[in-house]
């Protein structure tokens, strides 16, 4: 056991409790699958794979109320700056400690730009994240498609715990997804991004029967609010 705490609160947002409280992609105001509002988590930190509004979610007025620290792409973190939030860039590939934890920025196939009073803003290559914590590697990948370098981050991060979209039309499905996962290699794969919204309705059993035809790794079908101890 690593002493961690996982925890999902619908679509692409997950909590992580360690020593330090962290929140990726924070999306509650406006999300149907969500139980919590931003008013009621407290982060250390967030992270922040892209700008689209499901993923960037209520992360200004979060970190505004609470001071946290927000790792971003470098383009993003530079508009979350102009909105007086406690922002700090990286890029693909990059690695830094925050408050001892590993963070390692990785690609994703998808797009990125924020929307803000009406105008659409660049905001740089969408991500995803691996986070390294009390000796546990959990791998984000944010919103992508399937991609032959999920093989190279597998091998070199070997990740523990990989969560990753199954929704399909924007990201994955449930069949490319399963291929990610045999290409990764984690220990257990949770599905996230599915029947937030009816234009990404997946069963996620379907998911993992894919995944049990082609590796060994255990998907774990999470409710929101489930706690997974690590
Ligand atoms: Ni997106
Ligand atoms: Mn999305």
């Amino acid at each position: 056991m690593h002493g961690i705490q996982l925890i999902w609160h619908g679509h692409a947002c997950f909590e992580i409790r360690a020593a330090y409280n962290m929140l990726i992609d924070p999306f509650f105001r406006g999300n149907p699958s969500a139980k919590l509002l931003p008013e009621d988590v407290n982060p250390d930190i967030i992270f922040v794979t892209h700008g689209h509004y499901d993923h960037l979610g209520d992360t200004v007025e979060i970190a505004q109320r609470t001071g946290c620290r927000v790792i971003a792409m470098h383009e993003l973190a530079n508009y979350l700056k102009s909105q007086n939030v406690k922002a700090e860039g990286m890029n693909i590939g990059g690695k830094v400690q925050v408050n001892g934890i590993s963070v390692i920025m990785t690609d994703a196939n998808h797009s990125s730009s924020i929307s803000d009073s009406g105008q659409r803003l660049y905001g740089g290559r969408a991500a995803g994240f691996i986070l390294q914590i009390n000796g546990c590697s959990i791998y984000h990948t944010g919103d992508t498609g399937i991609f032959g370098d999920m093989r190279l981050i597998g091998d070199i991060y070997k990740p523990e715990i990989v969560l990753l979209p199954i929704g399909g039309k924007y990201t994955m499905d449930p069949e490319d997804a399963a291929k990610a996962v045999a290409m990764i290699g984690p220990g257990i794969a949770i599905p996230m991004h599915y029947n937030t919204f009816d234009v990404i309705s997946q069963n996620p059993v379907e998911f993992m029967h894919k995944v049990k035809d082609i590796c060994e790794t255990k998907v774990l079908i999470l409710s929101v609010e489930d706690v997974l101890e690590l």
